[in-house]
């Protein structure tokens, strides 16, 4: 059985986490040598905007079949959990042609109690085999860290801006990854939207606070542009000053 890797694109709310995310899957695809590669496009935020980063639309989520998804009464005691979980999340699953998204969605509601952390975590121990790569959105900030639903991780790319708030939430991420010992064999910090010429700032004041910039992302006018008019940011040109920068890191974690 396939062993797949695990991405997980992490960071505060606003710095850019679907766009890297969606252009990541992206530039995965392209890749050379990655003609028949399976991937796995994993939407953890809440507010879902990671379809739309791709340009496709979705049906259900894993939240409105959440109440079924783990309650032992509903499930046949034929098939054990693992198969039962894959045969419920398959049929909620998006197949495009080259990969599969899956929106986890909203976790509050009635009967909640709150699975959804839970139902990530049984993704990467269940799913993720069957791919060659999934890729999660996270949502903005700590909680999925903070619950150990991404132990076991490969990759954690762990976005800031130019902004201070991002910085703080980048360092604390890597505290929180320490403290409680997530496996994440490779954390990646990644400065987005960088206005041309301040590069070398950036990273000198992220390292005033002990933190380490590996890769910059430039601002690219293209991204809020196509936001804006609501064309995927999958669709941007192949030279979009994002797209060269998110290819280098997709090379380099590949
Ligand atoms: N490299 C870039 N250059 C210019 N604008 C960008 C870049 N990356 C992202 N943006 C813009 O920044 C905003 C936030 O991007 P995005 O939605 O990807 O962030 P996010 O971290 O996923 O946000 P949220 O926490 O709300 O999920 C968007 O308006 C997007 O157009
Ligand atoms: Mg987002």
């Amino acid at each position: 059985m396939r062993k797949g890797k695990v991405i997980a694109v992490a960071g505060k709310g606003g710095t850019g986490k679907t766009a890297i995310a969606a252009l990541l899957i992206r530039e995965l695809l392209k890749s050379k040598g990655n003609e028949n590669i399976c991937v796995l496009a994993v939407d953890a935020d809440a507010d879902s905007n990671l379809p739309d980063s791709l340009g496709i639309s979705y049906d259900k989520t894993v939240g409105d079949i959440r109440e079924g998804l783990l309650e032992e009464k509903q499930q046949d005691t034929t098939l054990d959990i693992r198969t039962q979980f894959e045969c419920k999340i398959a049929e909620i699953v998006v197949e495009e042609e080259r990969y599969d998204l899956l929106v986890m969605g909203r976790p509050e509601g009635p009967g909640c109690y709150c699975p959804v952390n839970h139902i990530i975590r049984m993704i990467i121990d269940i799913l993720t085999k069957n791919y060659d790569y999934t890729i999660i959105d996270c949502e903005a900030g700590l909680e999925h860290l903070s619950r150990r639903t991404t132990r076991d991780v490969d990759v954690m790319l762990v976005v800031l801006d130019t902004t201070l708030k991002s910085i703080k939430t980048a360092l604390r991420l890597k505290k929180i990854a320490e403290e409680i010992n997530i496996e994440v064999k490779n954390l990646i910090n990644i400065a987005n939207k960088i206005p041309s010429g301040i590069e070398k700032m950036i990273r000198e004041e992220a390292k005033r606070y002990g933190l380490e910039i590996e890769e910059i992302i430039p601002f690219d006018p293209l991204i809020p542009e196509y936001d804006f008019k609501g064309i995927p940011i999958v669709d941007l040109p192949d030279d979009a000053l994002s797209v060269a920068a998110v290819r280098r890191i997709a090379e380099r974690i590949r």
